[in-house]
């Protein structure tokens, strides 16, 4: 089957969030498994497309109301990442280095979903799905099956994956002329709540819609940012598959980016010297459990707890943990855990900013990783901790409650009920005791070790899916 993967992100082109290792992962275990995925996502000027070579395959125009842009498509000459990658550039528009946050966001991802349509209908493509992910991509279903002019494609099946619903990239009916012209009687289908909201559209026009974990689906009916009775209605279509990793990005004994590898049999060594590394790095304590959390500090994640989740362990266990944090996101929040670095010196550093290669570093040297998420479509962090032999405390929501079981009900994990500073302490002192009964917690780093949650297991659900959307 061939699959088309259209996407904002997709790792290692452009990546802000789990979105991209997603789209950077899924496509190349669907190849190996003898289908024929590609995927689409826009030319940004970044190191990526900077550092690598590419060849014209097409160029085109497209109208946005009153603009006119020109666009290219962009083929990546080696193949090397598993898959055929093309970039859509619109140079007025993604000319930039960001993903997103842009004022004129509606219009740049608006002109690449208009420009992905019109180079599959000039160049007569007819793939066999197409597969839309997240806001950004999220009017493509409804283009394909309501304008007349890309008329061809309304039967090709569209599924539309929902990594986070919170952004839905709504604007208002103004900007309608935007779109290509459609009989007024399908308005419907592109509208929410009297505005135009392309994940909701993509929920309504798409014909399967997936989450990343079954959980978050469920939750989905409750919380869903305002879309909680669009999913109820629309629960029959929609599918909740929990997200795989990329076992060859993301194995400690291969990984390029660790100074010290390891497996299963030598994992407490290489652990201890690249928590070694990481103490002499970060002034850090190597006798004492390190807890870390990688990721966005924003409040989806519970990061604007983090602080005082810190202030609190670090006085409560004077020199007995030490706590490493790497993100970037709220200025608050980056601004408070700067602060006490001042205060915890010894025990206590973070980074701000991103940095992948330090992440693959903290997976392998950090004890614990703490995810306090308020919501977690699925959580890629805590499938990469696992891999790496670090233990994820997380608040029982969305996909870290389908990946990870509390150790005291036979599990492997520390789970909290609640995204609050009581609840992660209490977390905190739990992995404390767990820390010094070293036999359970080296045992536990084995398990976890071993738990297989590669693309290999989850590309074929998806093959399923789209299977079944052929017949
Ligand atoms: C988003 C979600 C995260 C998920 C990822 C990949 O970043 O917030 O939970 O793992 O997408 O699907």
């Amino acid at each position: 089957m061939e699959i088309i993967h259209i996407s904002a992100e997709c790792y290692p082109v452009a990546k802000v969030g789990g979105l991209a290792d997603v789209v950077g992962a899924l496509p190349k275990y669907l190849n190996k498994l003898g289908h024929y995925a590609k995927v689409v996502v826009p030319g940004y000027d970044n190191k990526f497309t900077n550092e690598n070579e590419f060849e014209t395959v097409h160029q085109g125009q497209l109208r946005l109301g009153w603009f006119q842009f020109s666009y290219t498509i962009l083929k990546e000459k080696t193949n090397k990442l598993g898959f055929e990658l093309y970039l859509i550039a619109i140079p007025e528009l993604f000319d930039r280095p960001n993903v997103y946050s842009y004022q004129d966001d509606t219009e740049r991802f608006t002109a690449f979903e208009v420009a992905f349509l019109n180079w599959l209908t000039e160049t007569n493509q007819v793939p066999d799905v197409i597969h839309c992910h997240d806001h950004h991509t999220g009017l493509i279903p409804f283009m394909m099956s309501h304008a007349p002019i890309y008329q061809h494609l309304n039967r090709v099946p569209t599924v539309l994956t929902i990594h986070n619903g919170q952004y839905q990239g709504w604007f208002g009916f103004d900007k309608l002329h935007y779109l290509p012209q459609v009989s007024s009687s399908r308005l419907g289908f592109l509208e929410w709540n009297g505005i135009i909201n392309p994940l909701a559209s993509a929920i309504k026009c798409a014909w399967k819609v997936t989450t990343v974990s079954p959980s978050y689906l469920d939750e989905m009916s409750e919380k869903a940012n305002g879309l909680e009775n669009l999913l109820r209605f629309e629960r029959p279509k929609c599918l909740g598959i929990l997200n795989g990793i990329d076992n060859e990005v993301w194995n400690p004994k291969t990984d390029e980016m660790l100074d010290f590898n390891y497996d299963v049999k030598t994992l407490k060594d290489g652990k201890s010297q690249n928590k070694k590394f990481l103490c002499e790095q970060f002034n850090l304590d190597p006798t004492k459990p390190l807890f870390t959390f990688i990721g966005r500090l924003v409040g989806e994640k519970g990061a604007d707890l983090l602080p005082e989740i810190c202030s609190i362990a670090l006085s409560r266990n004077p020199n007995e943990i030490n706590i490493l944090i790497l993100g970037s996101g709220d200025s608050n929040v980056e601004h408070g855990l700067t602060q006490l670095t001042h205060f915890y010196s010894g025990n206590y550093n973070a980074y701000i900013g991103y940095n992948e290669k330090l992440a693959h570093i903290i997976y392998a040297g950090a004890d614990y990783l703490l995810m306090p998420s308020r919501v977690e479509p699925c959580g890629l962090n805590q499938l990469y901790a696992l891999r790496y032999g670090t233990i994820p405390i997380v608040r029982r929501t969305g996909g870290l409650k389908d990946t990870v079981l509390d150790i005291g009900d036979g599990g492997f994990g520390i789970c909290h009920d609640h995204t609050s500073v009581y609840d992660v302490n209490h977390s905190i002192t739990r992995a404390i005791d767990l820390y010094n009964d070293t036999k359970l917690f080296e045992s536990t780093r084995k398990t976890i070790m071993q738990i297989d949650h590669s693309w290999d297991k989850v590309a074929q659900e998806y093959i399923d899916v789209y299977q079944s959307l052929k017949n």
